[in-house]
């Protein structure tokens, strides 16, 4: 980046500086070609008012009166001519042309009637030369001649192209200055984000960035540090899943072990007890098939990927639950009521299959942990846009702060009793997945009966409503 920027300015103060310097010294010379000019014409028009042929001693002292005159105080030689090229006057008496020919491409050209300038190189620096022609009563009878040093000129340009390098280098070192402040404040950084990249790579979730420097930079920082935290989290959660799941397979296989070892170790036991002890095997079998019945479910809810949707009528769905269930509350003297709802269009978009545990996860437990000779209410309200249904029960409730603990994995209120009653604690877990998966809601309330209210509230999409 530093050598991009760096690279770019001095292309563009070099352009700059051949610009200008061009355009400056092209200026000086048109300025002094027309000041050269200026001069010639008015020695040439001077001079033809003062123009006798006849006396040449008379002729030059005029010419010399007039030339001297215009030219003094100047560099500017000046040579006066007849029509055949014969030097009439020369302010430079040293190089004694009077009287010799004196031969210039713009004082042919100005013989011939036009006025024309021309600038060479010598050994002294450039020279500007002009020459116009000097008419009398319409007719060209010789011609003026100037010429200039324009070393002075060259002087100037050097001085201020000397100028502008100097001002072109202070300024590259400025911008290089800048350049490098600008780039360390935002390599910096990103050198640290990258570093922290790779450690949350390597599994070190401990690591935070900076969030200091520019508003972008703390920005990036701030969204580093949050993926961060929710990366620690997530693995947080997925130890404690990993040590919950050990924790729950342990207890049924220890169960299983321990009958068994009782069994090898018992001296000709009896048939009974040996129905016994495969019996208590069986249920510890039986329970661990439920947890990992449980635990594939939840995990093919986690990959979210086998959704069977179809147009569910959610009324029938809430109606069947009950009655399925209608034994079981029965056993437990439990009343058992559904309220169908008033509105017509119950209809929603859904996998039916996901929705019908989730509707028996929260009515089975309202039965199992209402005590004997409870209410356990089922209701669905739909409104155009939700749908909505409601578990109500008189059990025991649940207190504010386990309300939304109830749906983490493995969570149980009463943890030994919930165990004993074969409880795995992942019913409610389910539930929320797969609500989730259909984009809708689950809470739990307070019933005002001291008991709780489970509600799912599950959105009508148009498929659903066709
Ligand atoms: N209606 C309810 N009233 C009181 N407590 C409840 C109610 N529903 C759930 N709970 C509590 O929430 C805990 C979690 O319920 P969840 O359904 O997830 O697990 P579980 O019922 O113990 O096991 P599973 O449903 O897998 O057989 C239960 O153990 C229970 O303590
Ligand atoms: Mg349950």
């Amino acid at each position: 980046m530093l050598t991009t920027y760096v690279a770019v300015t001095l292309i563009t103060l070099f352009l700059m500086c051949v610009y200008n310097i061009g355009i400056l010294s092209e200026n000086l010379y048109s300025e002094q070609t027309t000041k050269l000019y200026a001069k010639a014409n008015i020695i040439s028009q001077s001079i033809s008012g003062a123009w006798d042929s006849n006396d040449e001693k008379v002729m030059y002292l005029r010419l010399e009166d007039v030339t001297d005159r215009l030219l003094a105080g100047t560099n500017i030689r000046g040579v006066v001519t007849d029509n055949s090229y014969s030097v009439l006057f020369d302010n430079n008496s040293e190089a004694g042309m009077t009287g010799k020919v004196f031969m210039r491409d713009v004082l042919k050209r100005a013989l011939d009637g036009e006025q024309s300038d021309s600038k060479f190189e010598t050994d002294n620096g450039s020279t500007l030369t002009v020459a116009v022609p000097v008419e009398v009563d319409g007719e060209i009878i010789g011609g003026v001649y100037l010429a200039e040093n324009m070393s002075a000129i060259a002087d100037t340009v050097s001085t201020i192209r000397a100028s502008l390098i100097v001002f072109s280098a202070l300024l590259l070192f400025i911008i290089i200055l800048i350049s490098i402040g600008t780039s360390y404040i935002i390599t910096r950084p990103i050198a640290e984000f990258t570093e922290v990249a790779r450690a949350i790579s390597r599994g070190d979730f401990s690591r935070r960035a900076n969030v200091k420097g520019t508003r972008e930079m703390a920005q990036m920082g701030q969204a580093l540090n949050f993926m961060c935290d929710e990366l620690n989290a997530l693995d947080e959660k997925r130890k404690n899943f990993v040590s919950d799941v050990s924790h729950e397979l342990k207890t049924p296989m220890a169960g299983i072990k321990l009958l068994c070892d009782s069994l090898v170790q018992a001296e000709n036991p009896d048939m009974e007890t040996i129905r016994e002890f495969l019996g208590d095997m069986s249920e510890e079998i039986d329970r661990l098939t439920r947890i990992i019945n449980r635990l594939l479910t939840l995990s093919r809810l986690d990959s979210g990927a086998d959704m069977n949707m179809s147009r569910v009528d959610i009324s029938a769905l809430c109606a069947g639950v009950v009655e399925s269930l209608s034994k079981l509350a029965k056993e437990k003297d439990i009343e058992l009521t559904y309220e169908i709802p008033e509105t017509a269009d119950n209809y929603i978009n859904a996998d039916y299959d996901k929705i019908y545990e989730c509707v028996y996860n929260i009515v089975v437990n309202a039965i199992n942990y209402t005590p004997d000779g409870g209410n356990v209410n089922t209701r669905v309200k739909c409104s155009d846009s939700l749908c909505v249904i409601e578990v109500e029960d008189n059990g025991p409730g649940i207190p504010d702060a386990e309300k939304l603990k109830v749906f983490d994995r493995f969570y149980r209120l009463d943890d030994s009793r919930a165990r004993d009653t074969g409880g795995t604690g992942l019913g409610l877990a389910i539930t929320k997945e797969a609500v989730l998966l259909h984009q809708g809601t689950i809470e739990v309330t307070d019933s005002p009966s001291g008991g709780s209210i489970f509600t799912i509230t599950l959105p009508i999409t148009e498929s659903g409503k066709e």
